[in-house]
């Protein structure tokens, strides 16, 4: 998979493309992740990408020329934009499971007032990371292609993040590890049992009451 990410501020994606599980995934070569400054795609003295909105307010406004002209360069028959917008449609996990289907994603992350509007006419989805307000689109690019990245084949074992909350509407069951005691707080016997099928018995239950106390909205 290729990820082409449009932004203006490149060095936010340093720390996020070179550690961890990211960076063994590009390493391995299982995706290809390109952070592209669309400033240099504007014809304007200044590399300017920016202005007033027409009718007046608060704000600079994104211009939609350098944008286009940023997708155009790179943008093939295999290609899905998606633009980072509050307005959008809310993220999930099974968006991620979606577009780890995909060959080429470009990323388009706003800052400021958001986009000329009619950047809308060349995107393919708009998502949103959740009910708030950010800077900008950097953070939200950074959890999408997190999200799906982690669960293309080969960057994490299949086992893994088919147990992870959501899948099948369920979260997660309780993990623990050593000490076997901790101020009294004891790991469960049927996890130190040795019997598997009551170890996956007992996961399985752990992960419905979970569910039910904690995102009952997930059952319905
Ligand atoms: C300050 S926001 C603009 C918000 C815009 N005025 C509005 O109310 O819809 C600047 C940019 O950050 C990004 N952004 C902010 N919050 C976001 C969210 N919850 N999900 C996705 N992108 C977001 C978008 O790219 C947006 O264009």
């Amino acid at each position: 998979m290729k990820i082409d990410i449009l932004t203006l501020f490149p060095s936010m994606f340093d720390g996020f493309l070179n550690e961890s599980i990211i960076k063994r995934a590009q390493e391995k070569k299982l995706v290809e992740i390109h952070i592209i400054n669309f400033r240099s795609f504007s014809t304007l003295n200044n590399q300017q990408v920016d202005d007033t909105p027409y009718g007046g307010g608060s704000g600079m406004v994104l211009m939609v020329e350098p944008l286009v002209r940023a997708i155009e360069s790179i943008k093939t028959k295999d290609s899905k934009v998606i633009l980072m917008c509050p307005q959008g449609k809310t993220y999930q996990q099974q968006k991620a499971l979606e577009l780890k289907k995909e060959k080429h994603l470009i990323l388009i992350c706003g800052h400021y007032e958001g986009f000329d509007e009619r950047i809308r006419s060349f995107v393919d989805e708009e998502i949103s990371i959740g009910d708030y307000i950010l800077t900008g689109g950097e953070i939200p690019a950074m959890a999408i292609c997190d999200s799906v990245v982690r669960v293309l084949d080969g960057v994490i074992k299949k086992e893994s993040y088919e147990e992870d909350s959501f899948t099948n509407n369920l979260l997660d069951y309780p993990t623990y590890t050593k000490p076997q005691e901790f101020r009294g707080l004891k790991v469960p016997d049927v996890l130190l049992s040795g019997n598997h099928e009551e170890i996956r018995k007992w996961r399985k239950e752990q992960q419905i009451k979970k569910t039910e106390s904690k995102r009952k909205d997930l059952l319905n």
